[in-house]
C-alpha cells in the first residue's frame, strides 16, 4: 500500500464511522502564538476540546501536515522524521474509551491486515491526578489483545499534552508494532527505545484541562484525540526497515547516493532528505528563512542540510536536484509542490547561497586563530573561539574541527559544548517565558484581541481599499500582530484613522454574533472568506454591529464596548506586497 492509499483509506474510514473530514491547517498556527509550528493534529482544533462547539459537529478526522524540532540537531536519524503526517480522529465530547480503542483495532487489524498479534498496548497505571485505566485495559482485553501485552506506564509514557504549557490533556493509550526483533533483555517492553516496539498510534482521552503546575481541573467534556504516525504505518506495511526505503524518500536517497558516489554516508542522506522536505514544505506554507521564530528554524534545516551535502562531497549547487527528488517523492501527497517548485528551488539555493557566504566570511576569521594559536605555540584552537565563530559567524563546529585538522590543529570541543550548553540554557529559558500562558488558551487577553483583529481588517479596507485583505494573524495576551496585502507603507495619516474608526467601533459598544451556515451562504451574506480552504463546509461567521462580518472559528467577546482602548504600535513590512501591524488594547 502506497502512503496515499492509507491516508485515503484511513479517511474513509472515519467518514463511514459518521465523521466529517477537515482539512489539514497550515504548519504555522494562524491565531496561536504559543507554538512555533503546528506539531499534532490537535493543535488547530483546541478551542473545540475546551468546549467551544465545531461547527461541523462532534466528531472530526483529518491528515495534518506536523513539523517537529524538538531537538533540531538529534532528527534525522532512523526512527525521527521533522517533517510528518499525523491522521486522526476526534470526538469532541461524544464517544469515548470504548468506540475509540474498537475502531482503532479494527482500523489495524481489517482495513490494514495488520496481525492482531502485532499488536501490543500501553495504558496509564493511574497517579494522584487520574485513576488507573483499567477501562481502557478491558476493552483492549475484550477485542482480543491478551493481557501479557497490555502494559501499564506512568505519566512519563502514557499521558499526553498538553502542547504548551496549560491546556487540554488526559491520560493515553498507546498502539505499538512488534517489528519481530529479539527483545533486549527480560525487561524489554514497548517503553524500551532498543526498536522492538514501534509506536504507531495514540488515542488520548482528553478529560483534563491542565491549569498550572500539578494542577488538573476536569474539562467540560470528555474528548478522545488521536494520532496514527502515516510514515511510520506505510513502512511497516511495506515491510520496509525505516520510512527512508518508501516511496516517500526513496527517489532523494537514491539522487543523493549518485552524486555523493564513494563518499556516501546514510545517515546524512537521510538528514539531508528529512530537512529539505521539511523545509521545503515550510516554504510552501510561506515561511522564508530569517534569524527569528520559523524562519530561524528553516535556516538551520537547510544549513545543516548543505552541511552533510559538504560532509559528502557534494557540490551545494546540488540542493536543487535533491529538492527536485524531493518534490518527485512528495508530489502526489503535496501537488502544490510541483505547481511551485521553480519558486520553492530558488528560495533554497538563495538560503544555500547565503550560507556558503557565511562559510566564506567564517573561514577568514577561522584563519586569524590559526595564526594566533601559531604564535601562542599551541596545537588547541579554544572553545572560546568556536563557540565565537559558530555565534557570530554561524560556523558550525563541525566545520571548525575539519578545517583544524586539515591544518594539523586539534578544537577545544569540551569548552565548546560547555558555553554552548550554557547558551542553549539561556534560549530555552527565553522561550519558555514565551511560551507562558499556555497554548490557545481562549483567555480574556486573547479573545479580546481576537475581536479587535476584525475590527481592524475591516478599518484597513475601509481606508486602504479593498485589496487590504488578511495573510497573516498572530495574538499574544500582550498584543496582536496583523498582516495584509498593501504594495507600500501605510502613512501615518492613514494608520491614525484607522486607529481613529476602530476606537470608534468599540465605543459604539456593539454586539457579536454569530451564526453557522455554508461556505456558499457565507460568501453570498457578504461574509469576508479568510482562508477559504481552511473550512469544511459548514462554517461560523461572527458578525460585529453594522462594521464587520468574517468567517472565523472564534471565539469572541459578546460585546466591543470593553475592549479598551485601540492603539497602533508598529507598521513595517512583512514581505513582498505585505504589511505587518502591531497594536495593543489599553485598560
Ligand atoms: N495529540 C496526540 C499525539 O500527538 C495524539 O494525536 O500523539
Amino acid at each position: 500500500m502506497k502512503a496515499i492509499e492509507l491516508r485515503r483509506k484511513y479517511i474513509e474510514f472515519f467518514k463511514q464511522n459518521n465523521h466529517k473530514e477537515i482539512p489539514s491547517a497550515p504548519l504555522v498556527p494562524e491565531n496561536d502564538p504559543t507554538v512555533l509550528f503546528t506539531t499534532a493534529g490537535m493543535h488547530p482544533l483546541i478551542t473545540y476540546l475546551l468546549g467551544n462547539p465545531h461547527p461541523l459537529g462532534k466528531r472530526l478526522t483529518d491528515y495534518q501536515k506536523c513539523l517537529r524540532t524538538d531537538d533540531i540537531e538529534e532528527v534525522g536519524d532512523a526512527g525521527h522524521l521533522t517533517f510528518f503526517e499525523m491522521l486522526g480522529n476526534w470526538s469532541l465530547g461524544d464517544y469515548f474509551k470504548e468506540e475509540s480503542i474498537k475502531m482503532s483495532y479494527d482500523f489495524l487489524t481489517k482495513e490494514l491486515n495488520i496481525p492482531s498479534e502485532k499488536i501490543s498496548v500501553t495504558v496509564f497505571a493511574g497517579d494522584k491526578d487520574a485513576p488507573k485505566d483499567e477501562v481502557s485495559a478491558k476493552i483492549w482485553e475484550n477485542v482480543g489483545i491478551p493481557k501479557d501485552r497490555i502494559y501499564y506506564f506512568g505519566k512519563k509514557e502514557n499521558w499526553w499534552g498538553p502542547a504548551g504549557q496549560t491546556g487540554p490533556c488526559g491520560p493515553d493509550t498507546e498502539i505499538f508494532y512488534d517489528t519481530g526483533k529479539e527483545k533486549c533483555g527480560s525487561n524489554c517492553n514497548p517503553a524500551c527505545s532498543c526498536g522492538k516496539y514501534l509506536e504507531i498510534w495514540n488515542n488520548v482521552f482528553m478529560e483534563y484541562n491542565k491549569v498550572g503546575e500539578g494542577q488538573f481541573e476536569p474539562l467540560k467534556q470528555k474528548n478522545v484525540d488521536t494520532g496514527l504516525g502515516l510514515e511510520r504505518v506505510i513502512f511497516i506495511l511495506q515491510g520496509k526497515e525505516n520510512v527512508f526505503e518508501t516511496e516517500l524518500f526513496k527517489g532523494t536517497i537514491d539522487t543523493i547516493k549518485n552524486l555523493s558516489k564513494d563518499s556516501y554516508k546514510a545517515e546524512s542522506a537521510r538528514i539531508i532528505a528529512d530537512h529539505i522536505k521539511a523545509s521545503l514544505m515550510l516554504l510552501l506554507d510561506g515561511v522564508r528563512p530569517s534569524n527569528v521564530e520559523q524562519g530561524y528554524i528553516l535556516r538551520r534545516l537547510i544549513r545543516r542540510a548543505t552541511r552533510h551535502l559538504r560532509k559528502m562531497n557534494i557540490d551545494l549547487n546540488e540542493i536543487s536536484a535533491v529538492a527536485k527528488a524531493t518534490i518527485e517523492c512528495s508530489k502526489e501527497m503535496y501537488p502544490q509542490l510541483e505547481t511551485k517548485s521553480e519558486e520553492l528551488i530558488s528560495l533554497l539555493v538563495q538560503e544555500k547561497d547565503k550560507f556558503v557566504a557565511t562559510l566564506e566570511h567564517g573561514e577568514k576569521e577561522f584563519n586569524k586563530y590559526l595564526q594566533q594559536a601559531q604564535n601562542e605555540g599551541t596545537k588547541v584552537i579554544s572553545g572560546q573561539k568556536v563557540f565565537r565563530l559558530y555565534d557570530t559567524f554561524g560556523f558550525p563546529p563541525e566545520i571548525t574541527d575539519e578545517l583544524a585538522k586539515e591544518n594539523g590543529y586539534t578544537i577545544d570541543i569540551e569548552e565548546f559544548n560547555r558555553l554552548y550548553k550554557e547558551h542553549q540554557d539561556k534560549s530555552r529559558e527565553g522561550a519558555t517565558q514565551k511560551f507562558k500562558g499556555g497554548l490557545a488558551d481562549n483567555s480574556e487577553k486573547t479573545t479580546a484581541y481576537h475581536t479587535c483583529t476584525h475590527l481592524l481588517h475591516k478599518a484597513l479596507q475601509i481606508v486602504l481599499g479593498e485589496h487590504a485583505t488578511q495573510s497573516g494573524s498572530n495574538i499574544t495576551e500582550e498584543r496582536l500582530r496583523f498582516d495584509f496585502k498593501h504594495p507600500q507603507k501605510v502613512t501615518p495619516e492613514e494608520l491614525q484613522k484607522i486607529e481613529d474608526i476602530v476606537n470608534e467601533q468599540i465605543q459604539r459598544d456593539l454586539v457579536v454574533t454569530c451564526e453557522e451556515m455554508t461556505l456558499d451562504e457565507a460568501k453570498k451574506s457578504g461574509a469576508t472568506g479568510l482562508f477559504e480552504n481552511k473550512y469544511g463546509d459548514v462554517v461560523k461567521v461572527y458578525t460585529i454591529g453594522d462594521f464587520s462580518k468574517e468567517i472565523c472559528g472564534g471565539p469572541h467577546v459578546e460585546r466591543t464596548g470593553n475592549l479598551g482602548k485601540f492603539k497602533i504600535k508598529k507598521e513595517e513590512a512583512s514581505s513582498a506586497g505585505v504589511r505587518r501591524i502591531k497594536a495593543i488594547l489599553i485598560k
